[in-house]
């Protein structure tokens, strides 16, 4: 498996990916725009032609936003997700990353579970923030650079 920065080559894959893990997926002109956008925090992890796995989000350093995390349902609960992340946060401290934060729906235990894993930790709750269905989003933010050395 090769971890390495998201190109704008990748977008249609990504859309495609994206699509077989939410309900609102982005389209692949969603990805290519972000992936262009100066503090693009866009990584995929490649088998081959295959992409298995993104991460997408954005840096305005000091902070970075992650937007979204999916890994191909085939080779989910293989630390993929948590290594891609780590690429991700580590080549990030390259470009000023600090904090990171993020949303995730309250239902979505194995991405809260993943994020506190590598973390995070769950800082608050908008009610209701999220349609089809409502639901809250937590709010998860993992701090500071010395955070960001282990
Ligand atoms: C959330 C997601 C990215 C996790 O990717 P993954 O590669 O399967 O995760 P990892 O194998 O790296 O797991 C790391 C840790 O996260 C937690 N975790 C991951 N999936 C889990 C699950 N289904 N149930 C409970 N905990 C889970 C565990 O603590 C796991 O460590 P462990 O396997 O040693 O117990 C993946 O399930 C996914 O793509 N989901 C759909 C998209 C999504 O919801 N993205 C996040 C919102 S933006």
């Amino acid at each position: 498996m090769d971890f390495r920065r998201s190109t704008p080559f990748d977008a249609p894959k990504m859309a495609a990916l994206e699509a077989r893990c939410f309900p609102d997926p982005w389209s692949e002109r969603d990805f290519a725009d972000l992936i262009c956008t100066e503090g693009a925090m866009c990584f995929s992890a490649v088998e081959g032609e295959r992409l298995v796995a993104f991460v997408a989000g954005r840096i305005i350093a000091p902070e970075g936003e992650i937007y979204r995390v999916a890994v191909d349902p085939e080779y989910r609960r293989r630390g993929y997700g948590y290594r891609l992340l780590d690429y991700a946060m580590k080549t990030s401290r390259g470009v000023g990353l600090e904090t990171a934060f993020l949303e995730v729906r309250a239902s979505n235990v194995a991405a809260r579970r993943l994020y506190l894993s590598y973390g995070f930790k769950e800082v608050s709750v908008r009610k209701n923030y999220y349609k089809d269905p409502t639901e809250d989003a937590v709010i998860m933010i993992r701090a500071s650079r010395a955070d960001l050395e282990g």
